[in-house]
């Protein structure tokens, strides 16, 4: 150990550790300096210093001067704080012991630790919070740490604290501007971003920055029993979207059905985790939060693994989770409500035509083609040569094919009888052009009598069988349909029923626009459509709508 140093060139290591507050590119670089420091001025063979954590109450970093790497790693972990530590920790004022093993707090040594007799313990103290703590050891020449020793340290002491406190400050102050900065984007989104895909990638994202989370997933209902990554954030999200989780067994599905959001610190020790699904994700961790509009739960974000070496979230991440969802489920269910709005008016605008369409096909194209016949029959009678009238003959059947194909066309586009008698005349009509058509057995059973129903309900019920068949001649290889039309309290229900090939519909998820059609029609109408169909064995489609 070197001679303590001079009064001067104390005063100048002090002057240098001032000037290193500045310079000093990480926090702890600045205090490995000052330990450093304290020790040289103070002709310490060991110096160390102990940070104290936001909970006040253990160290939760220790750094040490005077102690090789080979000791280090045989005395193992690094001191929580008990012991003459934890007396410092607690009392917070500078502590001079002659023989640290001759106080009664002492808690020893664990074993492997160098001997420390002569000690000197002060405080890193400011505006009264202590920060943490100087511990210095084993004085030069076996001498006790001075009156001079204590204040050389206290002066270094301050500068600690300083710096800790600033660096605690910036965190603070940069997590608090990156959270409000995520809270007013999802706020902003609510007023802008009416794209439904594009708002829940922001709210995943914002969350998953906000939380330091390693994923963040928002599931949203499909039908009754399942819950699909609308969105993901994080690494490979990818592979999850499209996803769906069944909503009777997943931890996902039952936050959805409580609506309360929920905190797992080990995903695999709850009873309520399906550990395939949880297995299959590779989540250690969990916090789900409902997403709740209107008193009524619309989905869920489920957020996996804080990032850093503990996977866990805090009950203050969790809140601002809630803080988070309920803007965002706002958001989203805004953005859904004008989405469903703009189907809607695509929808009858596209009937509207087609009624157009029809009626124009009908009245003005059949007529006209009519009128052609008529014109034919008069000229037939006029023509002499049997040449001519073999002419003649030969236009007029192909007027009639062509009224004939017209006065089809006509009724695909929308069958008068729909808008003039109902649903179940419509229906029947439909069937039996179809049977004559194709040669599949169909048969057709109703019970709603003459009872009209509202015109959307016909409207979309009428173009589910339509495009059931359609699927069915393209599709299906059936022989035998069977349509069904019920009424159930407060609903309406079509069944449509083929002996065909079958299919897989989790498969076809993203496959024509006719299933998908006809589930959007379903769900403007509030109602529920089921496929139930098995590769092999026919196929049953049912579209249930409520009657308000
Ligand atoms: N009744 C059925 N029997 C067998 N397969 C079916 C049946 N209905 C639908 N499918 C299968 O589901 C797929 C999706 O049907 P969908 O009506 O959405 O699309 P599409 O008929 O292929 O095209 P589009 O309706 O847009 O003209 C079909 O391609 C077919 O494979
Ligand atoms: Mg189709």
């Amino acid at each position: 150990m070197d001679a303590p140093p001079t009064t001067e060139g104390r005063l100048r290591a002090l002057l240098d550790a001032t000037m290193a507050i500045g310079s000093e590119s990480s926090l702890e670089s600045l205090l490995q300096r000052l330990v450093t420091t304290a020790a040289e001025l103070t002709g310490a063979r060991y110096a160390a210093l102990g940070v104290i954590d936001r909970s006040g109450k253990q160290l939760e970093q220790f750094l040490t001067t005077g102690i090789d790497d080979e000791t280090h790693a045989a005395i193992g972990d690094l001191p929580r704080g008990r012991g003459i530590l934890g007396v410092l920790i607690d009392e917070a004022t500078a502590l001079r012991l002659h023989d640290i093993g001759d106080d009664p707090r002492s808690a020893g040594f664990p074993p492997n630790h160098p001997p420390m007799r002569t000690f000197l313990g002060v405080p890193l103290l400011l505006r009264s919070v202590a920060y943490g703590n100087f511990y210095l050891t084993e004085k030069a020449n076996g001498e006790d740490f001075s009156d001079e020793d204590e204040e050389i340290v206290m002066l270094l002491a301050g500068q600690a604290a300083v710096a800790i406190e600033n660096a605690r400050l910036l965190e603070a102050t940069t997590q608090w501007s990156t959270q409000l900065e995520s809270l007013n984007e999802v706020g902003n989104a609510l007023a802008t971003e009416t794209d439904l895909g594009r708002l829940l990638d922001l709210i995943a994202r914002r969350l998953r920055e906000l939380l330091d989370a390693r994923l963040v997933a928002v599931m949203l209902p499909v039908g009754d029993d399942e819950l699909r990554f609308a969105a993901v954030a994080g690494e490979s999200g990818e592979a999850f979207l499209g996803r769906a989780l069944p909503r009777a067994s997943s931890k996902t599905g039952r936050v959805f059905d409580r609506g309360r959001s929920e905190r797992s610190d080990s995903v695999l020790d709850d009873p309520e985790v399906d550990r395939a699904i949880v297995r299959g994700f590779g989540v250690r961790t969990g916090l789900w939060v409902p997403l709740v509009a209107r008193s009524q739960t619309i989905g869920v974000i489920a957020v996996h693994d804080r990032l850093g070496p503990d996977a866990r979230f805090t009950d203050n991440d969790l809140r601002l989770a809630e803080t988070f969802a309920s803007r965002a489920a706002v958001a989203v269910d805004l953005s859904q409500r004008i989405a469903r709005d703009v189907l809607r008016r695509i929808v009858d605008a596209q009937e509207l035509e087609r009624r157009r369409l029809a009626r124009e096909l009908h009245d003005e194209t059949g007529q006209a083609l009519s009128s052609i016949l008529l014109g034919l029959k008069v000229l037939d009678e006029k023509v002499a040569s049997v040449g001519a009238r073999d002419a003649v003959s030969d236009v007029r059947e192909l007027v009639v094919a062509t009224l004939h194909d017209v006065r089809r066309l006509a009724i695909e586009l929308r069958p008068k009888v729909l808008d003039d008698f109902g649903l179940v005349p419509a229906v029947e009509r439909l069937t039996d052009s179809f049977g004559g058509q194709t040669g599949i057995g169909i048969r057709f059973e109703s019970s709603l009598g003459d009872e009209r129903l509202p015109a959307e309900v016909e409207t979309a019920l009428f173009r589910i069988v339509q495009e059931s068949l359609t699927n069915i001649v393209k599709h299906a290889r059936a022989r035998n349909i069977s349509i069904v039309l019920t009424r159930k309290p407060g609903a309406v229900v079509a069944v449509i029923e083929d002996d065909g090939q079958g299919f897989d519909p989790k498969t076809v998820r993203d496959g024509g626009f006719g299933l998908e059609g006809m589930r959007e029609r379903v769900g403007l109408l509030d109602g529920r459509l089921q496929i139930e169909s098995t590769e092999g064995s026919g196929t049953t489609l049912i579209a249930q709508v409520p009657l308000a």
